[in-house]
């Protein structure tokens, strides 16, 4: 049988940290389904959906297992459309534990057949995240060796 896993979040922008996740797992499962929420709750965020996929796409290029998609409505609903089997989540430090053992128990809740896999950020990106990326971005300070180097042109000329 294929083992599909998705691993899902907002991505705006990827940055070495998801890259990190998505290296690391999709060696542990047949197929990755890198897939942006499309959020109707959260205000627009600084690209869209398509300039989000855009750049995984283009990151995850040198990776033969990965599949660049978005959803929106509810993750399970979603993994069972894709036929997928794991839910990808990394975990920075403690400060994720909260929130990630909550979704995951949620979608327990939802769907008994999907299991929840935490990877664990490897240390040096601990701290790394889009929105202090963006906040660098936006501020001129040097975030060059925390996203892609495609992903940090865009971010580049966003804020020329
Ligand atoms: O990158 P993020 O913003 O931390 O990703 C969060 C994400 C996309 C994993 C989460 O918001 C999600 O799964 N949303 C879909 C709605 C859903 O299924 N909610 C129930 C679980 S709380």
């Amino acid at each position: 049988m294929v083992k599909i896993g998705i691993y899902p979040g907002s991505f705006d922008p990827v940055t070495n940290g998801h890259m990190d996740i998505i290296e690391r797992s999709s060696k542990l499962v047949d197929k990755l389904i890198v897939s942006v929420l499309i959020n109707p709750k959260k205000n627009a965020g600084l690209f869209s959906v398509d300039e989000r996929m855009d750049m995984l796409r283009e990151s995850t290029s040198h990776l033969s297992n990965i599949e660049i998609d978005s959803f929106s409505g509810l993750l399970v609903d979603y993994a069972k459309y894709k036929e997928a089997s794991i839910i990808v989540r990394g975990l920075r430090a403690v400060m994720d534990l909260d929130h990630e053992m909550q979704m995951a128990q949620i979608n327990k809740n939802l769907s008994a057949d999907v299991e929840t896999v935490f990877l664990v950020t490897r240390a040096k990106y601990s701290f790394l995240s889009s929105s202090a990326v963006k906040e660098l971005a936006l501020f001129h300070g040097d975030f060059d060796d925390l996203v892609p180097q495609y992903v940090r042109d865009k971010l580049k000329s966003k804020f020329q």
